[in-house]
């Protein structure tokens, strides 16, 4: 917006305490559908790569991000995108699912999106579901995550119980990557993946932490449908509980959470978001 002076601040002082931000407890974007927010998230990444070719993405799994993805492999294709130094960061994973099964999520994340561009070999991490040593093999993921200097964009879904990642309702706000068992609400949610069939769907996981996603740099989460309006309205106006994990995010200096208006129905600031996304200064971004 003109008139507006952009007060340049270095990168750990950005943030807090809101000098360039209305520090509301996260950025609430409403958009039409899933090829809008896509088209946002995709300019977010791209802008991101560009100054920083070396990246740490953090990928979600799930239908949520798939729009994203497409939109991120058409520029890709386009040439507007190059992923060959960045790195991704898986969130979760199933346990004891087969090495080939194609709902274990690596299988999932390169499928929807390491495969389609150029990431380089190995540069996409997740949890091992399958080691002998799962509490080892949670250790080694967030050294690994540590010693890639962290995540720079963490894309998220939210469950319809107010998960993130697998961090199901009663998961400590603290907590790092380790073992969960999932609710019965989500293996149900989970069942279209597997044929229908809930008790095809695994009923643990390996997840990065609420402690875990939280330090990462900027978390934009997506969720569409009007099966997640009730997750949003708390995650976004609720109070901050481990009954409904996201909204831990409340306490993060830098999260967009964008919607469609199915997914925004039940947002009591609804309008006013709208306006404040509508008339931000442009050099905002999300
Ligand atoms: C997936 C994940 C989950 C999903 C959530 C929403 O890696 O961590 O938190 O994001 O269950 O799933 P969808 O997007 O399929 O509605």
């Amino acid at each position: 917006m003109s008139g507006w002076k952009r007060v340049r601040l270095d990168g750990r002082a950005r943030a807090w305490p809101g000098t360039e931000r209305e520090g509301r407890v996260v950025e609430v974007v409403i958009q039409h559908g899933a090829a809008d927010i896509a088209a946002l998230v995709a300019d977010e990444i791209e802008k991101l790569l560009a100054a920083k070719p070396d990246a740490v993405l953090g990928l979600a799994t799930g239908s949520s991000p798939l729009a994203v993805y497409d939109e991120l492999v058409r520029r890709h294709e386009a040439g507007r995108i190059s992923f060959a130094r960045a790195r991704g960061f898986m969130l979760d994973e199933y346990v004891g699912l087969p090495d080939d099964h194609p709902e274990r999520y690596r299988n999932v994340i390169e499928r929807e999106i390491a495969s389609r561009v150029d990431f380089a070999p190995g540069a996409v991490q997740g949890p091992d579901g399958n080691s002998d040593d799962l509490l080892g093999a949670c250790e080694d993921y967030e050294a690994a995550i540590a010693a890639a200097g962290g995540v720079d964009l963490q894309i998220l879904g939210i469950g319809t119980d107010g998960h993130i990642a697998f961090n199901e309702p009663g998961s400590s706000l603290a907590s790092r990557t380790r073992i969960k068992t999932l609710t019965s609400q989500t293996r149900t949610d989970n069942a279209r993946f597997f044929d229908g069939d809930v008790e095809r769907v695994p009923r643990h996981c390996l997840t990065q932490g609420l402690a875990t996603i939280m330090s990462a740099r900027h978390l934009v989460l997506i969720a569409t449908g009007t099966g997640k309006a009730e997750a949003v309205h708390q995650l976004t106006e609720g109070p901050v509980s481990a009954m409904w994990p996201a909204t831990v995010m409340q306490h993060h200096p830098h999260a967009t959470v964008l919607v469609d208006d199915a997914a925004a129905s039940r947002l009591q600031l609804g309008a006013y978001y709208r306006e404040v996304f509508a008339t931000k200064p442009a050099w905002q971004g999300l």
